[in-house]
Protein backbone atom coordinates (compact mmCIF):
# COMPACT_ATOMS: atom_id res chain seq x y z
CA UNK A 1 0.00 0.00 0.00
CA UNK A 2 1.04 3.61 -0.66
CA UNK A 3 3.00 5.35 2.32
CA UNK A 4 0.89 8.57 0.89
CA UNK A 5 -2.42 9.28 0.66
CA UNK A 6 -4.00 10.12 -2.59
CA UNK A 7 -3.98 13.80 -3.27
CA UNK A 8 -6.68 13.71 -6.15
CA UNK A 9 -7.89 16.61 -4.84
CA UNK A 10 -3.95 18.32 -3.75
CA UNK A 11 -2.94 21.52 -3.84
CA UNK A 12 0.15 22.36 -5.68
CA UNK A 13 2.01 25.18 -4.76
CA UNK A 14 5.71 26.33 -6.51
CA UNK A 15 7.63 28.94 -4.90
CA UNK A 16 10.82 29.02 -6.99
CA UNK A 17 12.86 32.01 -6.03
CA UNK A 18 16.12 31.42 -7.07
CA UNK A 19 18.42 30.61 -4.02
CA UNK A 20 19.41 33.83 -2.38
CA UNK A 21 17.08 36.00 -2.94
CA UNK A 22 13.85 35.17 -0.98
CA UNK A 23 12.24 37.94 -2.21
CA UNK A 24 8.29 38.09 -3.05
CA UNK A 25 4.78 36.93 -2.78
CA UNK A 26 4.77 37.24 -6.42
CA UNK A 27 7.22 34.41 -6.70
CA UNK A 28 4.45 32.11 -5.13
CA UNK A 29 2.22 30.40 -7.82
CA UNK A 30 -0.15 28.26 -6.61
CA UNK A 31 -1.27 25.73 -9.61
CA UNK A 32 -4.61 24.27 -9.90
CA UNK A 33 -4.92 20.36 -10.04
CA UNK A 34 -7.16 18.68 -13.01
CA UNK A 35 -10.02 17.76 -11.00
CA UNK A 36 -10.24 21.99 -9.86
CA UNK A 37 -10.74 20.93 -6.07
CA UNK A 38 -8.77 22.39 -3.60
CA UNK A 39 -9.01 20.61 -0.53
CA UNK A 40 -6.52 18.31 0.55
CA UNK A 41 -2.91 17.90 0.88
CA UNK A 42 -0.48 20.37 -0.61
CA UNK A 43 2.20 20.13 -2.83
CA UNK A 44 5.01 22.39 -1.88
CA UNK A 45 7.77 23.54 -4.80
CA UNK A 46 10.74 25.12 -3.95
CA UNK A 47 14.71 25.05 -4.32
CA UNK A 48 16.79 22.21 -2.30
CA UNK A 49 18.34 23.15 0.62
CA UNK A 50 21.85 22.16 3.01
CA UNK A 51 19.02 20.76 5.40
CA UNK A 52 16.43 19.18 2.79
CA UNK A 53 19.87 16.78 1.73
CA UNK A 54 19.38 13.58 4.53
CA UNK A 55 15.60 13.66 3.69
CA UNK A 56 15.17 12.75 -0.40
CA UNK A 57 13.73 9.85 -1.23
CA UNK A 58 16.25 7.96 -2.16
CA UNK A 59 14.26 6.61 -5.06
CA UNK A 60 15.01 10.02 -6.79
CA UNK A 61 18.43 9.96 -6.77
CA UNK A 62 21.67 9.32 -4.72
CA UNK A 63 22.60 11.45 -2.00
CA UNK A 64 25.98 11.68 -3.99
CA UNK A 65 23.90 13.23 -6.51
CA UNK A 66 22.31 15.69 -4.51
CA UNK A 67 24.60 16.65 -2.47
CA UNK A 68 26.42 17.83 -5.78
CA UNK A 69 24.03 19.29 -7.66
CA UNK A 70 22.88 21.37 -4.29
CA UNK A 71 26.52 22.61 -4.35
CA UNK A 72 26.35 23.82 -8.72
CA UNK A 73 23.19 25.48 -7.12
CA UNK A 74 25.20 27.35 -4.21
CA UNK A 75 27.30 28.41 -7.20
CA UNK A 76 24.97 29.45 -9.44
CA UNK A 77 25.13 26.58 -11.79
CA UNK A 78 22.22 25.22 -11.31
CA UNK A 79 19.07 24.92 -9.85
CA UNK A 80 17.67 21.39 -7.94
CA UNK A 81 13.84 22.04 -7.67
CA UNK A 82 12.10 19.24 -5.07
CA UNK A 83 8.36 18.74 -4.56
CA UNK A 84 7.26 18.24 -0.78
CA UNK A 85 4.65 15.96 0.71
CA UNK A 86 4.29 15.86 3.90
CA UNK A 87 7.45 16.60 4.87
CA UNK A 88 8.90 14.04 2.25
CA UNK A 89 10.32 15.07 -0.93
CA UNK A 90 8.66 13.33 -4.01
CA UNK A 91 9.41 14.91 -6.94
CA UNK A 92 12.53 16.64 -8.29
CA UNK A 93 13.62 18.65 -11.35
CA UNK A 94 17.35 19.96 -12.29
CA UNK A 95 17.74 22.99 -14.43
CA UNK A 96 21.27 23.62 -15.61
CA UNK A 97 22.67 27.35 -16.55
CA UNK A 98 26.12 25.98 -17.42
CA UNK A 99 27.49 24.85 -21.24
CA UNK A 100 26.42 21.65 -21.84
CA UNK A 101 28.84 19.21 -22.22
CA UNK A 102 27.33 17.70 -25.46
CA UNK A 103 28.66 19.48 -29.13
CA UNK A 104 25.42 19.34 -30.84
CA UNK A 105 23.70 21.51 -27.82
CA UNK A 106 26.36 23.89 -27.74
CA UNK A 107 26.23 24.27 -31.11
CA UNK A 108 21.85 24.19 -32.25
CA UNK A 109 21.19 25.83 -28.12
CA UNK A 110 23.83 28.24 -27.04
CA UNK A 111 23.02 29.27 -23.58
CA UNK A 112 20.13 27.57 -23.22
CA UNK A 113 19.45 26.53 -19.79
CA UNK A 114 18.65 22.39 -20.13
CA UNK A 115 16.45 20.57 -17.88
CA UNK A 116 17.40 17.29 -16.15
CA UNK A 117 16.06 14.46 -14.03
CA UNK A 118 12.63 15.28 -14.12
CA UNK A 119 11.20 12.67 -12.00
CA UNK A 120 8.16 11.72 -9.42
CA UNK A 121 7.91 9.01 -7.36
CA UNK A 122 5.73 5.86 -8.74
CA UNK A 123 2.90 6.29 -6.36
CA UNK A 124 2.49 9.82 -7.02
CA UNK A 125 1.90 9.78 -10.74
CA UNK A 126 -1.00 11.21 -12.84
CA UNK A 127 -1.57 13.68 -10.57
CA UNK A 128 0.13 17.06 -11.91
CA UNK A 129 3.34 16.80 -9.76
CA UNK A 130 5.25 16.23 -12.86
CA UNK A 131 3.76 18.98 -14.75
CA UNK A 132 3.56 21.69 -11.69
CA UNK A 133 7.92 21.03 -11.79
CA UNK A 134 8.01 21.95 -15.27
CA UNK A 135 6.12 25.14 -14.80
CA UNK A 136 8.09 25.82 -11.86
CA UNK A 137 11.28 25.27 -14.05
CA UNK A 138 10.06 27.71 -16.87
CA UNK A 139 8.80 30.00 -14.10
CA UNK A 140 12.22 30.13 -12.21
CA UNK A 141 14.58 29.84 -16.22
CA UNK A 142 12.55 33.34 -17.00
CA UNK A 143 12.90 35.00 -13.75
CA UNK A 144 16.74 34.28 -14.63
CA UNK A 145 16.22 35.98 -18.74
CA UNK A 146 15.97 33.09 -20.55
CA UNK A 147 13.71 32.59 -23.50
CA UNK A 148 13.91 28.87 -23.57
CA UNK A 149 13.99 25.62 -22.09
CA UNK A 150 15.44 22.47 -23.31
CA UNK A 151 15.97 18.75 -22.11
CA UNK A 152 17.33 15.59 -23.53
CA UNK A 153 14.82 12.58 -23.50
CA UNK A 154 15.27 8.72 -24.08
CA UNK A 155 14.00 7.70 -27.63
CA UNK A 156 11.85 5.15 -26.28
CA UNK A 157 9.98 7.72 -23.05
CA UNK A 158 6.43 8.01 -24.75
CA UNK A 159 4.83 8.97 -21.28
CA UNK A 160 7.09 11.86 -20.67
CA UNK A 161 6.98 13.07 -24.49
CA UNK A 162 2.99 13.40 -24.03
CA UNK A 163 3.80 15.43 -21.08
CA UNK A 164 6.27 17.57 -23.00
CA UNK A 165 4.05 17.97 -26.20
CA UNK A 166 1.21 18.80 -23.75
CA UNK A 167 2.87 21.41 -22.19
CA UNK A 168 4.57 23.45 -25.60
CA UNK A 169 7.73 21.25 -26.10
CA UNK A 170 8.58 20.58 -29.58
CA UNK A 171 11.41 18.82 -30.97
CA UNK A 172 14.45 20.45 -32.62
CA UNK A 173 15.29 19.92 -35.93
CA UNK A 174 18.69 18.80 -35.87
CA UNK A 175 18.04 14.79 -35.28
CA UNK A 176 19.34 13.14 -31.93
CA UNK A 177 21.77 13.99 -29.87
CA UNK A 178 24.96 11.95 -29.25
CA UNK A 179 25.21 11.90 -25.47
CA UNK A 180 25.67 9.59 -22.67
CA UNK A 181 24.61 8.36 -19.55
CA UNK A 182 26.86 7.80 -16.17
CA UNK A 183 27.61 4.59 -14.91
CA UNK A 184 29.61 3.48 -11.48
CA UNK A 185 32.21 1.28 -12.43
CA UNK A 186 35.52 0.34 -9.67
CA UNK A 187 34.22 3.66 -7.94
CA UNK A 188 35.13 5.13 -11.17
CA UNK A 189 32.57 7.41 -13.14
CA UNK A 190 32.06 5.68 -16.72
CA UNK A 191 30.28 7.81 -19.32
CA UNK A 192 28.40 5.38 -21.84
CA UNK A 193 27.56 6.77 -24.98
CA UNK A 194 24.10 6.77 -26.10
CA UNK A 195 21.45 9.20 -28.21
CA UNK A 196 18.44 10.89 -27.26
CA UNK A 197 15.69 13.47 -28.44
CA UNK A 198 15.79 16.98 -27.57
CA UNK A 199 12.75 18.77 -27.14
CA UNK A 200 12.46 22.60 -26.38
CA UNK A 201 9.87 25.27 -25.76
CA UNK A 202 10.20 28.96 -25.95
CA UNK A 203 8.91 30.21 -23.01
C1 LIG B 1 7.53 11.80 -16.45
C2 LIG B 1 7.03 11.98 -15.00
C3 LIG B 1 7.99 12.88 -14.26
C4 LIG B 1 5.65 12.61 -15.03
O1 LIG B 1 5.25 12.90 -13.70
P1 LIG B 1 3.70 12.95 -13.30
O2 LIG B 1 3.63 13.53 -11.94
O3 LIG B 1 3.07 11.64 -13.51
O4 LIG B 1 3.17 13.97 -14.40
P2 LIG B 1 1.69 14.58 -14.53
O5 LIG B 1 0.82 13.96 -13.51
O6 LIG B 1 1.81 16.04 -14.53
O7 LIG B 1 1.28 14.14 -15.98
C5 LIG B 1 1.20 12.76 -16.33
C6 LIG B 1 -0.16 12.36 -16.84
O8 LIG B 1 -1.11 12.46 -15.80
C7 LIG B 1 -2.22 13.23 -16.24
N1 LIG B 1 -2.67 13.98 -15.08
C8 LIG B 1 -2.03 15.02 -14.53
N2 LIG B 1 -2.75 15.44 -13.44
C9 LIG B 1 -3.81 14.62 -13.32
C10 LIG B 1 -4.89 14.54 -12.40
N3 LIG B 1 -5.04 15.41 -11.38
N4 LIG B 1 -5.78 13.55 -12.54
C11 LIG B 1 -5.65 12.67 -13.56
N5 LIG B 1 -4.66 12.70 -14.47
C12 LIG B 1 -3.76 13.67 -14.34
C13 LIG B 1 -1.69 14.10 -17.30
O9 LIG B 1 -2.70 14.50 -18.19
C14 LIG B 1 -0.69 13.20 -17.94
O10 LIG B 1 -1.35 12.38 -18.86
P3 LIG B 1 -0.60 11.80 -20.14
O11 LIG B 1 0.17 10.61 -19.70
O12 LIG B 1 -1.65 11.48 -21.11
O13 LIG B 1 0.33 12.92 -20.59
C15 LIG B 1 6.93 10.60 -14.27
O14 LIG B 1 6.17 9.71 -15.06
C16 LIG B 1 8.26 9.99 -13.98
O15 LIG B 1 8.86 10.25 -12.94
N6 LIG B 1 8.75 9.11 -14.89
C17 LIG B 1 10.04 8.47 -14.74
C18 LIG B 1 11.19 9.43 -15.01
C19 LIG B 1 11.13 10.06 -16.37
O16 LIG B 1 10.86 9.38 -17.37
N7 LIG B 1 11.39 11.37 -16.42
C20 LIG B 1 11.41 12.13 -17.67
C21 LIG B 1 12.80 12.23 -18.16
S1 LIG B 1 12.88 13.07 -19.70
Amino acid sequence: MSAFPAISSANILAIVASPGQPSAGELHQRFEPHDGSHAGMTIEIRPVTEADLDAIDPRLGSATFFAERRARQRDERGLLLLAWLSGNAVGCVYIAFEEADEAGLREHLPGVPLMHRLLVVSELRNQGIGSSLVTAAEQAVRARGHAQLALGMDIDNFAAERLYLRLGYHQWLHGLLDTYYIVIENGQEVHVPEQCRVLVKTL
